[in-house]
């Protein structure tokens, strides 16, 4: 068993790596802001499991706490095998109208922090010739839907390509690309989701087992459930304007 690192891990589908991940064996780093959240659920953790937990609080939009958890993820004494690149924010209102700054921390946050912990991550997975990383990226990279989906098609783009170039050097790079999941994403975006049929929702277990599972497998892209594979196949053929997706409203 090795030390998987994952950011995002005080809710959501990042609780749901570290649990499922802390299931088989693993020894856990828990990267996010809430230090109290995730002191819970290392406690929780290590009496369940066993396996040692480390808490690392980070800002990942900070440039120097984002570059304590890339020394972490490269320390060759302490050698992460697994990296989930999880932490994701959404934003709730159209481009033009969001401030300049959120955007800059959301393409930091999406972009600029698994780009960093990707870097250190295959330099120090290179070295062993053995590694795996997810990238959790959404079915929003297929479809045009603002620059949350601009972020995500670059972790696309970029774990399919990395995936396939650094499997000769043992490492597979998985983008995890879910449709909508229960988890507090849409509500600490402060969105309402009353509009979303009860059948395009998915359960965080279900989700992460099937991107463990695929990224065992090698599998450079893994949409879980038939009916998000359904709606990707679509998205090669379907007009631009028919993948939008319902516009983003505010909850009251
Ligand atoms: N839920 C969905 O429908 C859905 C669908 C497709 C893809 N996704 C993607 O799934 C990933 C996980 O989201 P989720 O659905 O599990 O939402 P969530 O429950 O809101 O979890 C988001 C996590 O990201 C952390 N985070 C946010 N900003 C951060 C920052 N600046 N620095 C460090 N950590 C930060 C949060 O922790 P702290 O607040 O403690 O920092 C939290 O642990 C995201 O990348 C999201 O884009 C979600």
């Amino acid at each position: 068993m090795t030390t998987a690192l994952i950011t995002g891990a005080s809710s959501g589908l990042g609780a749901e790596f570290a649990r499922q991940l802390a299931a088989q064996g693993h020894a856990l780093v828990l990267v996010a802001r809430d230090r109290a959240r995730l002191e819970k659920l290392a406690a929780e953790l290590r009496s369940r499991t066993g396996v040692e937990v480390e808490v690392l609080p980070a800002d990942l939009t900070d440039e120097a706490q984002l570059a304590a958890v890339v020394d972490r993820v490269g320390d060759p004494a302490r050698p992460v095998g697994i990296l989930v690149n999880n932490a994701g924010i959404g934003l709730l209102h159209d481009f033009d109208r969001t401030p300049l700054e959120d955007e800059i921390k959301h393409v930091r946050l999406h972009v600029e922090a698994p780009l960093s912990l990707c870097h250190a991550a295959i330099r120090a997975m290179s070295a062993r010739n053995e590694g795996r990383i997810i990238n959790v990226a959404s079915v929003a990279a297929f479809v045009p839907r603002g620059s949350y989906s601009a972020a995500k098609a670059w972790m696309l783009a970029f774990s399919r390509w990395a995936n396939l170039h650094y499997k000769r050097r043992g490492i597979i790079v998985t983008a995890l690309c879910p449709g909508f999941v229960h988890t507090e994403f849409h509500s600490r975006m402060g969105m309402t989701t009353k509009f979303i049929p009860p059948f395009l929702w998915l359960r965080a277990e279900r989700v992460v087992r099937e991107g463990l599972v695929d990224n065992l497998r090698g599998k450079g892209v893994s949409i879980p459930s038939r009916r998000y594979k359904a709606v990707v196949l679509l998205s090669r053929v379907l007009p631009g304007r028919l993948l939008q997706g319902p516009q983003r409203r505010p909850r009251r």
